[in-house]
């Protein structure tokens, strides 16, 4: 199916060894398609980070398939897997990861140092000015993260996650930190961006009022996939 974007395939994942080994997944098997809006649902411990990690091209150590846009994470050399990174995949990560010494426009431009992006030179300031602009945050470009609140943190990074429009957007724990009216802000602001771009819009919640705004909601309990809820029943 040519409008698949993940496509997950008997992944098991284990940390630790000899007596120490614990599996963490168990046997994942999951398609995404694109501009799909997708939760994951599970209990703390549950496998939902590992699961977004192995997606996301951060941890290979996994046994299976994973297919990212065509691209076969586990077999990529790491040239090819840092460009899927950078140019296909944002990250929203658990929590905020800013750079402290960073103000917030240096920290949503910040990937571009590291990968070279396709932005002319001397255009990341614009870029990143036009991305936090756009998450509400347009006075507070010269910032650094010690001066903004929760929310701000969390659009700053989610600006950083956007400044390369990537096809994916991997969040993890989007609106844990956040008072109930930002929260609603930003999942207002994934739909928007869902509906609008397309992006294809993987979260992690330990949130009903998340997962409800989302298309399906796959719920991890001990490494293990238990249900995958649609909104759109079938019609019958
Ligand atoms: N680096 C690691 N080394 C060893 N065990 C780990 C490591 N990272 C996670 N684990 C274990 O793997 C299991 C799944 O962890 P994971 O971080 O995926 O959970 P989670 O569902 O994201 O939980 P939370 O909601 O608390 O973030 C847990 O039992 C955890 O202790
Ligand atoms: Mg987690």
């Amino acid at each position: 199916m040519s409008d698949v974007i993940i496509s997950i395939r008997d992944v098991n994942k284990f940390y630790g060894e000899g007596a120490a080994k614990q599996q963490v997944l168990h046997d994942i098997n999951l398609d995404i398609t694109h501009g799909e809006f997708i939760s994951i649902v599970g209990t703390s411990g549950s496998g939902k980070t590992t699961l977004l990690n192995i997606i996301g091209g951060l941890d290979r150590r996994y046994k299976g398939t994973c297919i990212v846009d065509g691209n076969p994470v586990e077999k990529m050399n790491e040239r090819r897997l840092s460009r899927l990174r950078n140019e296909t995949i944002g990250f929203i990560f658990q929590n905020f990861n800013l750079m402290e010494h960073l103000t917030a426009w240096e920290n949503v431009a910040l990937s571009s140092y590291f990968i070279g992006t396709n932005i002319p030179l001397g255009e990341e300031f614009k870029r990143a000015s036009d991305v936090l602009e756009r998450v509400g945050l347009k006075d507070k470009i010269l910032s650094h993260p010690a001066n903004l609140s929760g929310g701000q943190k969390q659009r700053v990074a989610i600006a950083r996650a956007l400044f390369n429009k990537p096809k994916i957007l991997l969040c993890d724990e989007p609106t844990g930190n956040l008072d109930s009216k930002t929260g609603e802000d930003v999942i207002q602001f994934f739909k928007d961006l869902n509906r609008e771009e397309k992006i294809t819009l993987l979260v992690i919640t330990h949130e009903d009022r998340v997962s409800k705004a989302t298309d399906r909601s796959v719920h991890i309990e001990d490494g293990h996939i238990i249900s995958i809820d649609s909104k759109d029943a079938p019609v019958k």
